[in-house]
């Protein structure tokens, strides 16, 4: 007979992994779930978009968190992927992810340390820098590993991160020409306040200024005989606009494999709701209480949802049922007129604020053919945010 101690330590050293078997009635919940074929139609439809264009398209991780997905944009044509941080590229790179960006600078002697453990497995990966500083440690980082580091230099071309555009950026560039360890690869140009501008027309206008300003330091950098060969930026929300900006080489979009109640706010080229790409993401949960016929509580809250955005998740088949906030663990389901249509048991599914933030939530998300669960990914990046 095992012992209590014997049943405890298998217990906790074989996790139970979901299922690739079943249906939605039987998924445990709250579950994160993707439609196979929204998601397919979204990677086709920006895969094509860009290879029309002629533009490389490294779309963002961050938003998936997920090797195989992003071994799946790879096999779309993708020619790499972005990762916002060390720890997701790292989780990248073992889930066999090639081509990466590093979108934000490896500030401080740990990230710098696990970024050349990083370009020594993966040598094409490359980092972005804005600081003069940084890109010396780098290059003495690099030195000692015998190595050569490729670094995209971040352009403050939105309110975030970066070196100012034009000349400042032209004299990083020069360093890093002068620099034996380190090589430059180009121009990281994200506009963060570009991707969610209200209504085509804006954004566009928004967008075209903001990447001007990429294309112009290239020209300068260019000018004085260094080369320059990647001008990468783009989102969602600006795909179409980039990709038609000469002098933009690359998109790094995330948040259209999955789309999210923020993005179908924007408005598109065709009109007030943004339906470029499908809601292939959803959250499934379960009413778990009736306290009256007006109202009904499901078991997803806080935890489940993202929290960043001014609105709560949407349902996704049940017209007229407004959602929430009940809580870590609860929400709060309201119909617009008399008692709330479902019981005890039943399921409902919402379609999620904010992609990103969301899917950091879940150790794995269920992918859906139909009412038949086709697989499940594990989320492998989740949490990393080193
Ligand atoms: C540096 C960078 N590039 C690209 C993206 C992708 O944007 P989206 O998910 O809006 O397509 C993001 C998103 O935050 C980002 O931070």
């Amino acid at each position: 007979m095992p012992t209590r101690r014997t049943f405890l330590a298998a217990a906790a050293a074989a996790p139970i992994a979901p299922k690739a078997a079943g249906t939605r009635g039987e998924l445990p919940t709250p579950a994160l779930l993707l439609d196979l074929d929204a998601f397919n139609a979204n990677l086709d439809k920006m895969a094509a978009h860009l290879k029309k264009q002629g533009r490389a398209f490294r779309p963002h991780a961050k938003t998936h968190k997920c090797p195989e997905i992003a071994r799946r944009l790879l096999k779309a044509g993708a020619v790499g992927a972005c990762a916002a941080k060390i720890s997701e590229a790292e989780a990248l790179a073992a889930g066999g992810v090639t081509g990466l960006l590093l979108t934000s600078a490896m500030i401080g002697r740990d990230r710098i340390r696990r970024a050349i453990g990083l370009a020594r497995r993966r040598p094409e990966t490359m980092f972005s820098v804005d600081d003069a500083r940084n890109v010396r440690d780098l290059n003495d980082a690099a030195g000692a590993a015998r190595l050569k580091l490729n670094l995209a230099i971040d352009l403050l071309v939105g309110n975030r991160t970066g070196i100012e555009p034009g000349a400042p950026a032209a004299e990083l560039a020069r360093l890093i020409a002068k620099l034996p360890n380190v090589k430059l690869a180009g121009l990281q140009a994200y506009a963060n306040n570009a991707a969610h501008v209200i209504g085509f027309e804006a954004r566009r206008s928004f967008s075209r200024a903001a990447m001007a300003r990429a294309v112009e330091t290239r020209r300068l950098i260019e000018k004085s005989g260094i080369a320059c060969p990647l001008v990468t930026g783009g989102s969602t929300g600006t795909y179409n606009i980039d990709s038609q900006i000469d002098g933009v080489t690359e998109l790094q979009p995330g948040s259209f494999i999955f789309m999210d109640i923020d993005y179908n706010r924007i408005g598109g080229a065709d009109g007030a709701v943004y339906r470029d790409f499908r809601n292939a993401l959803t959250v499934l949960t379960t009413v778990i209480s009736k306290p009256s016929k007006d109202a009904a509580i499901v078991d997803g809250g806080f935890k489940s949802f993202s929290t960043d955005k001014p609105f709560p998740p949407e349902t996704k088949n049940l017209a007229g049922v407004t959602y929430a906030w009940a809580g870590d663990e609860h929400g709060k389901l309201t119909a617009a007129q008399g008692p709330v249509p479902v019981e005890l048991g039943d399921r409902v599914e919402f379609i999620v604020p904010h992609c990103d933030p969301t899917v950091n939530l879940y150790d794995s998300i269920y992918v859906m053919k139909g009412e038949a669960v086709e697989a499940v990914w594990p989320i492998t990046a989740r949490g990393k945010s080193q």
